[in-house]
């Protein structure tokens, strides 16, 4: 009896599924609505009967009835890159020839093109062919889980079709995809909140932002979320093309978006990139440009990845909305680094989905190109989630007096001496203790993507920097100390300051990848700080290493090694940094740098590898603690020796060094 019980269970799934299938992916229905609602239902009152049989991949589990206290954390296994932008042919054509003096001018290089969806980015992972894990990119390297909410999105498939495609094994995937919704659904979705004296969404993107990171998945069950996919990784298979795996992602039952094309050439990607932003307005979702895409894997593996974005992919963004206002006044901004920035105050305009009264004008080169003037009218842009811009100034309606803008002489907030340097448009102020500067790099320290102290936001941080209870982010943990003051500030309970004072304990656990990001290290971003904690795995070996050692990091560049240095050759630094030590913050990775092989060990590679690319040798040399530089020195340990290598090789022998064959630097690594 029960094993009938089970295969019919069994069966009414996999029908439904497949009516799931044809509807929600390939919007192509086969039976009337009321037949699906009778095969749920059926399967509905079985499972009730028998709920040992409830597995969580039936079609009845999409709703789970919990409520989400919590988004837990979760690390990508490889990271969740964006995309660089690129907003004219030029500028394409530029990324085609990056692409092509990357790869080699002999070998032929196909792209894929495809729709930049206008939503949020997700991960999906399938293990054993079921959906185990779904989460946000959060800051690229850490994001949120969001799985039961994820669940409810009925063209995500939580079994997929099947696993073997090709011979090829999928039971063990990752998916990349956008989930977003159709305008028109949308649209409803804002008439009902409007009916309901609710909040409307600006646009569907975020709406469904805001919809994904909601508490209760019944809720989001509700709301008309979709997905496209466009990345599949495996370990299980080998994987060539990226059009293959749309294919094979379809065949997964996975809803990939068909207008995507395969291009022979830059030329075919240019023309494509035309047609869809003449025709973006047909479609029924909201595209905000053109995905291009390397097409070979193996390509894409030898260009790698700059910082946070991939150079084998680019984004191609259409152009903005426009609007026309008139500047009010244009104030200078003190940042986090000291920098000036110059912002016009607008007559505030609606534009695209929501009010502007602010405008970032850049820097004084921009504002001389574009002869902005404060009263001027304006033509105003916002593209996607950008910062507005002034695109131009309509010199007709300007008036008589207007004023060419100057560089302020001092600091606006503080009244220092401002310095330029030689390299740069922007000009600083000089005082390391600026209020403006001091604020900034506090929020930066306490934000979500760094230290993430809850209850320390903008408004807190300025009181507390006004009240003198900060003068540096060093200070947060000493905010225990003064409890009593704290609750006496304006606004300020017992239990919001006991709140804020575990949040800041809490913080306590981050690990030094985290801690180093925080720093606000010029240039040092989170993926960066992440790459330079793993490599040098504690803070004294960062301080004590030099230039080279740091830039020999895969990814890291001249920029980011200068700024490193800079930063921990000033005396202040150091000092805070001792305190942050005493404190208890992480300065040591977890992974111990006694238990990594090549520990210390400084390599140089010389001579064409052949089992490896350079970038793979790195990898995996620097993954075991060692350092790769680019000239043989009295301090080399190793040099690995390929074929036809150059006068490194002869330096090296002449010095004694140890040189290693590949088929020897891989025994090394796997003693
Ligand atoms: S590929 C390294 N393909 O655009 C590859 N992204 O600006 C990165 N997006 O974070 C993603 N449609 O959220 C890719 N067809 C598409 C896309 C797409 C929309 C989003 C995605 C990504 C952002 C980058």
């Amino acid at each position: 009896m029960s094993d009938e019980v089970k295969s019919k269970i069994e069966s009414l799934r996999t029908t439904i599924r497949e009516h799931d299938y044809n509807y929600y992916v390939l919007a192509q229905p086969k039976i009337a609505d009321y037949q699906y609602d009778q095969l749920l239902k059926e399967l509905e009152k079985l499972e009730s009967e028998y709920p040992q049989y409830i597995t969580s991949d039936s079609p009845t589990q999409r709703v789970g009835s919990d409520l989400t206290k919590e988004f837990k954390t979760i690390n990508h296994s490889i990271p969740m890159l964006s995309l660089s932008n690129t907003y004219s042919e030029e500028e394409l054509i530029d990324f085609d020839r990056r692409v092509r003096e990357g790869i080699g001018t002999e070998e032929k290089i196909n792209y894929v093109a495809e729709l930049k969806i206008d939503g949020v980015s997700v991960s999906l992972v399938y293990e054993d062919g079921y959906l185990v894990q779904a989460a946000t990119r959060g800051d690229g390297v850490a994001g949120e889980e969001i799985t039961t909410n994820v669940k409810t999105i009925r063209s995500v498939p939580l079994k997929l079709n099947r696993t073997i495609i090709d011979s090829q094994d999928f039971s063990h995937v990752e998916v990349r995809g956008e989930i977003f919704m159709e305008i028109e659904p949308f649209r409803k979705l804002n008439e009902e909140r409007a009916r309901n004296d609710e909040k409307v969404f600006a646009n569907p993107r975020n709406s469904t932002a805001g919809t994904i990171k909601l508490q209760d998945p019944r809720i989001v069950a509700k709301r008309p979320l979709d997905i496209f996919v466009y990345y599949l990784r495996s370990d299980s298979a080998k994987i060539q093309f990226h059009d293959k795996n749309l294919k094979y992602l379809k065949k997964l039952g996975f809803k990939v978006n068909t207008e995507y094309k395969l291009c022979a050439d830059i030329n075919e990607v240019l023309k494509y990139c035309k047609l869809w932003e003449e025709r973006r307005l047909e479609l029924p979702y909201e595209i905000d440009g053109v995905v291009v895409k390397v097409n070979s894997v193996n390509q894409q593996r030898r260009l790698g990845n700059i910082a946070k974005s991939p150079r084998w992919a680019v984004a191609f963004k259409f152009k903005a909305k426009q609007a026309v206002t008139k500047i009010n006044s244009i104030k200078w901004q003190v940042g986090r680094t000291g920098a000036l920035t110059p912002v016009a105050e607008l007559e505030p305009v609606f534009l695209a989905g929501s009010t502007i009264s602010r405008a970032t004008l850049h820097n004084i080169d921009e504002i001389n190109r574009k002869d902005i003037r404060e009263s001027d009218t304006v033509k105003i842009e916002k593209g996607g989630d950008v910062i507005p811009k002034v695109v131009e100034v309509i010199l007709d309606e300007r008036s008589e007096n207007s004023q060419i803008i100057e560089i302020p002489k001092k600091c606006p907030v503080c009244g220092s001496l401002l310095f330029k340097p030689d390299t740069e448009v922007a000009v600083y102020c000089e005082n390391q203790t600026c209020p403006a500067q001091l604020k900034g790099q506090i929020e930066h320290f306490a934000s979500r993507t760094a230290m993430d102290i809850e209850g320390l936001g903008e408004s807190l941080i300025d009181q507390f920097v006004d009240l003198g209870f900060l003068k540096s982010y060093a200070d947060i943990y000493d905010l225990k100390n003064i409890r009593e003051k704290l609750i006496s500030v304006e606004r300020l309970g017992e239990k919001s300051v006991d709140n804020l004072l575990s949040a800041i304990e809490t913080s306590k656990s981050k690990p030094f990848a985290k801690v180093l990001y925080a720093m606000g290290i010029r240039y040092v971003g989170a993926g960066a700080a992440q790459k330079i904690a793993n490599h040098f795995v504690n803070i004294d070996s960062l301080i004590n290493a030099s230039e080279e050692e740091i830039e020999a990091i895969h990814e890291i560049g001249p920029s980011i090694s200068k700024s490193v240095k800079h930063f921990f050759n000033r005396k202040e630094n150091i000092e805070i940094l001792e305190r942050l030590k005493k404190a208890g913050l992480h300065f040591e990775s977890e992974q111990k740098s006694s238990e990594q092989k090549l520990n210390g060990k400084t390599f140089v590679l010389t001579g064409s590898l052949t089992k490896f690319s350079r970038e793979e040798a790195k990898e995996m040399l620097i993954e075991q603690g060692g350092k790769v530089v680019s000239s043989v020195s009295g301090k080399t340990d190793y040099v690995i020796v390929g074929e036809n290598p150059g006068s490194k090789y002869d330096k090296a022998k002449k010095l004694g060094i140890t040189i290693l064959s590949e088929e020897e630097l891989l025994n090394l690594l796997n003693e």
